[in-house]
């Protein structure tokens, strides 16, 4: 069976499914999501700034901040960008920034500009209010 006759066999469907993982695989998004598994006590005055809405900490790498919503983000601090740990949470404009070059990035990591084109890094966070301890994890 040539190439020809073993596509055909294989039909559109295939095929879609073919271009669907490439189109995944394929995208310029380049965010690299390391294993992450912190606890953040919220009742240690080092994390005083993440109770207040806009503001965020630094942890191992992590920025974790509390949006004017009152939810909490995290994401990694080293940008898509020259790989330079400047990335910051710009309360202003509920947006990740990168302080470097201005990438600026959605709070889910999707890229704004060209800069910010590879995506950033982002983590699920989760409050245990019996604890009072933030779960930043990947
Ligand atoms: S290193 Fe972040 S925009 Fe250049």
């Amino acid at each position: 069976m040539n190439r020809k006759e073993f596509i055909g066999k294989l039909g559109i469907g295939a095929a879609f499914v073919l271009t669907t993982s490439c189109l995944g695989g394929c995208t310029r998004d380049k965010r690299e999501v390391n294993n992450v598994d912190l606890t953040i006590d919220l009742d240690d005055p080092d994390n005083a700034d993440v109770l207040v809405a806009g503001g965020y900490i630094i942890v191992d790498g992590i920025v974790i901040a509390q949006t004017l919503n009152g939810d909490y983000i995290a994401a990694t601090r080293t940008c898509s960008h020259d790989q330079l740990n400047e990335i910051l949470y710009d309360a202003s404009s509920d947006e990740w920034l990168c302080s470097a070059h201005s990438a600026r990035f959605t709070l889910d990591g999707e890229g704004l500009n060209a800069n910010g084109a590879n995506g950033l890094a982002v983590y699920q966070t989760q409050l245990d209010i019996s604890t009072n301890e933030l779960l930043v994890f990947s």
